[in-house]
This record gives structure tokens, sequence and C-alpha cells, in this order.
């Protein structure tokens, strides 16, 4: 991976017609998405529900990239290969979801994904540090992981630098989930991050049907990121 890899836009799909998603799906590939972001909640691990396997492995044959799975689940080790079989290209656990993080990107490897770690505002890079060569992907919530449509938590900013220092030259993605928009994409990008995630500032103003707007909302995004490289 080159040390610039260019900026990646990954919408969750968290902020679109939960009675569409496969037409959304398809609707921001074509406006431009580079990967799609599927936020997956137990009501345990975070205070709210989503979805499950059954629906990632029902979205999979409208999505032509990268579907990306973001687990906010606890346990999380049981459901690994429902994920992978449902069409999983990367999947993401928290740090914070279990005691075992070592054995779970282990076992996310070893069904053929990506394996990504997700840390919460409060948790530090230091607990990642001797787990770099498992890692293809880590995403630092910019908010407290549950909601869309939060504010950006602006102390993981400093954060995010520090861990593009910590990674060096790997081939790791820093991902920001949280809270991204026009304003908040620049001050991440800076800091060393390459896949920014984005729910409402994605979606709004369009729809599956008059997909325009996710077009511009996501141009303006990686523009605006771009230019703070
Ligand atoms: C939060 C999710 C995020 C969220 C992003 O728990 O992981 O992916 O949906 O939404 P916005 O961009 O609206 O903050
Ligand atoms: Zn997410």
């Amino acid at each position: 991976m080159p040390v610039h890899p260019p900026i990646k836009i990954a919408p969750s799909i968290l902020a679109a017609d939960f009675a569409d998603f496969g037409a959304e799906c398809r609707a921001i590939e074509a406006q431009g998405a580079d990967w799609v972001h599927v936020d997956v909640m137990d009501g345990h691990f975070v205070p709210n529900l989503t979805f499950g396997p059954a629906m990632c492995a029902a979205i999979r044959p409208h999505i032509k990239g990268v579907m990306d799975v973001h687990l906010m689940i606890a346990p999380v080790d049981p459901y690994i290969e429902a994920f992978a079989a449902a069409g999983a290209d990367i999947i993401t656990a928290h740090l914070e979801a279990g005691p075992h993080i070592h054995r779970t990107l282990q076992a996310i490897r070893g069904v053929g994904c990506k394996a990504g770690v997700a840390l919460n505002p409060g948790t530090g890079i230091e607990a990642v540090a001797h787990l770099l060569d498992m890692i293809d992907l880590i995403c630092v919530m910019t908010v407290n992981p549950g909601f869309g449509g939060q504010k950006f938590i602006h102390s993981q900013v400093d954060k995010t630098r520090a861990l593009r220092a910590m990674i060096g030259d790997r081939p790791i993605h820093i991902e920001i989930d949280g809270g991204v928009t026009v304003e908040t994409a620049p001050l991440v990008a800076a800091a060393g991050a390459d896949v920014l995630v984005a729910g409402s500032a994605v979606f709004k103003g369009g729809s599956a049907r008059e997909p325009a707007a996710y077009g511009d909302n996501i141009r303006a995004i990686r523009a605006a990121a771009e230019a703070a490289r």
C-alpha cells in the first residue's frame, strides 16, 4: 500500500432506507462510493439493534465492490463464519467486545476475510501495538458506537495521528467512523486516515430513486479530505 493510498469513501447503510437496501447499495456505488459499510448491532454491546448475516447475504448481490462489515456485537467469534459466508470482504470486531481480540483476528483471517479492529473513543492505540501483523484495518470510532448522526469527537484526531505513526509503512487502513462530514473529513485525512465512513453526510438530500445528492455528497467529502493531505 502506498504511504498515501487514495481516500476511500464508505457510506454506512445505517442511514439508508431500510425497506430498500438493495437499491440503496446500487445507488451509492453508482454515485462513487468505494466500499459499502454495514453496521451490525446487537442491543447488548451497543444500545441499538440493526441486522445480521441474513441481511448481509441479501444485499451482497447488489454490491459490486467491497462489503465492509462492522460488528458491534459481543460475543463476536460465534458469528464470524456466518458473516464470511454472507459475503463480507472485511470483518471488523471491537477490541472492547471480548477478552481475546488476538483469537478473533485469527478467526477472521482464517475464514478468508480481511481483519479489522475497531477502537472506541476511550480505548488507546497501544492495545493493538503487538497485533499489527495480523490486522488489515483499524477503525477509529469518532463517536460512541450505536447510532448514526452523532457529533464527531475531536479528541480522536490526535489519536489517529499517533496511530498512523505507529503503523508506519505497514499495509493497514485507518478507517474513521462517526460524524464524518465535509468539515471533519479534512481533520482526519490530514492525521493519516484513508477510509472515511459516512452515513448521514452521504445519504442526506437523496434517495435510491433520486441519487444525485449521494454523488454530490461523496465528491464533496472526498475533495475536502484529499485537499487536506
Ligand atoms: C455508529 C456506526 C457508524 C455510523 C456513522 O455506531 O458505526 O457507521 O452509522 O453514521 P454517521 O456518519 O451519521 O455518524
Ligand atoms: Zn460503523
